[in-house]
């Protein structure tokens, strides 16, 4: 008998055990940085899933640093007035609380800002999707003639006469030369940085702490299918479903993952007819017509006026809009199951009130006020 054999074996199962524990932490299973930069981990909430980073951008400590001193650098606009933050403030979820925005000339674009959160876990941003990773997304609002309204040729050569940037570039990328893919690099990896996690609905899930039984029967209202209890809905194109009295937003807004989006476009019955082709305006495809990337709910409650042009000031005109169905048209969602004009969602004020207290429960003050995510001042080393 091969007295090595046991030993062997343990020895293969300890490998086995280690590989799969870094599968579980993709971070950890990317090569160091060819810069030399230090690599940094991201605390994931245990209720939420891992991140996957792309292999050309690891997340480094360097480059968060300078990650930051560019989401907050004014340089990057035509009149040096206006950064990321202007229109991504952290207190507001990195939203800017107007219907839409405006950029450096006053110019209101047709769209509102977009929260910041979770957007490690995304494959399309905007709100019609039309970028499709966090470095390509970033290289626009910079050219962007409503936003920041400069070239990049120009906002790079601010950058290089600065004292500090071409050293914050070498640590973080091995070159104290600026170009914009390395901008958009160190800005991506700051970004993914923006988890949030650690609301009271997080705490009460991981039994670290309770939300009011309001909140709770808020979740499950709108974890059910709406329509009576036991009414049989049809749904266009799918088979019927039973209604349970509930809210229907469980259906995009998806819960199970923690992230409170399924990162599809949908139509949810804003509009008949439509000004903002939305994501057809990206595929030419007429039936992606006024469908828009589902936003996370999370923070939700700092971050009004909501939907992709703000057109409603509060969440109660939201409540509303579900409630009534919204408006029918060719590409309005299935799952709206209610546009017919004779029907409603049924929210009564009690489940209203019920589901607005389930959102103030997705408030992460932890993320709002995290310092890591605060304006670090001008560039310093
Ligand atoms: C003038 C205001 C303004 C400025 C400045 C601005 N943004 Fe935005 N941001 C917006 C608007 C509006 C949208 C949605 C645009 C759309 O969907 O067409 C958006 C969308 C985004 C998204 C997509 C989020 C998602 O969920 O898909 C990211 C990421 C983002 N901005 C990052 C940045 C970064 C980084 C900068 C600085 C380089 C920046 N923004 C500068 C207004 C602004
Ligand atoms: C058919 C899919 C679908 C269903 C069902 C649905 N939503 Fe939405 N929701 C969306 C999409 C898509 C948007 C963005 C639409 C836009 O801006 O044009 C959105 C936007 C929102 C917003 C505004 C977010 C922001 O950042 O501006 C809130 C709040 C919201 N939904 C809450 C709910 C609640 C509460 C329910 C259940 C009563 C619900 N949704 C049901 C798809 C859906």
């Amino acid at each position: 008998m091969n007295r090595s054999f046991p030993i062997i074996l343990l020895l293969i199962a300890g490998m086995a055990a280690f590989a799969s524990c870094k599968r579980d932490d993709p971070n950890e299973e990317l090569p160091p940085p060819s810069s030399g930069a230090t690599p940094y981990h991201l605390e994931i909430p245990s209720n939420l899933p891992p991140m996957q980073f792309p292999a050309d951008n690891p997340l480094t400590v360097e480059g968060i640093d300078l990650g930051r001193f560019l989401f907050y650098e004014k340089r990057l606009s035509g009149d040096n007035g206006m950064s990321c933050a202007s229109c991504h403030a952290p207190s507001l979820a990195f939203s800017d609380g107007k219907a839409v925005s405006k950029g450096i000339d006053s110019i209101a674009g047709f769209r509102s800002s977009m929260p910041l959160i979770n957007l490690g876990y995304s494959q399309f941003f905007f709100w019609d999707g039309r970028a499709s990773s966090l470095e390509q997304q970033i290289l626009e609002p910079v050219k962007n003639p409503i936003e920041m309204h400069d070239t990049w040729p120009n906002a790079m050569s601010k950058l290089q006469a600065d004292a500090v940037y071409p050293i914050l570039f070498e640590r973080a990328f091995g070159t104290d030369q600026i170009d914009s893919l390395l901008v958009a690099k160190a800005v991506a990896q700051f970004i993914r940085t923006m988890v949030s996690g650690n609301s009271p609905f997080d705490k009460w899930r991981r039994n670290e702490g309770s939300v009011p039984v309001d909140a709770q029967l808020g979740f499950d209202l709108f974890q059910k299918e709406g329509g009576a209890i036991g009414q049989i809905i049809p749904v266009a194109g799918s088979t019927p479903v039973i209604g349970q009295g509930g809210a229907d937003c469980f259906h995009c807004h998806t819960a199970d993952a923690g992230l409170f989006t399924d990162e599809q476009f949908h139509n949810n019955g804003l509009d008949m007819n439509f000004t903002d082709p939305g994501r057809a305006g990206v595929t030419d495809d007429p039936a992606d017509m006024a469908k828009f990337k589902t936003p996370t709910l999370r923070n939700i409650m700092v971050t009004a006026p909501y939907m992709h042009d703000g057109r409603f000031a509060n969440i109660n005109e939201v409540l509303n809009h579900y409630n009534t169905g919204g408006h029918p048209s060719a590409t309005v969602d299935p799952f709206m199951k209610f546009t017919d004009p004779d029907m409603e969602l049924g929210l009564t004020p009690t489940k209203r009130q019920q589901i607005i207290s389930f959102l103030n429960s997705l408030t992460d003050e932890e993320f709002l006020t995290n310092p890591a995510f605060q304006d670090p001042g001008s560039p310093h080393l």
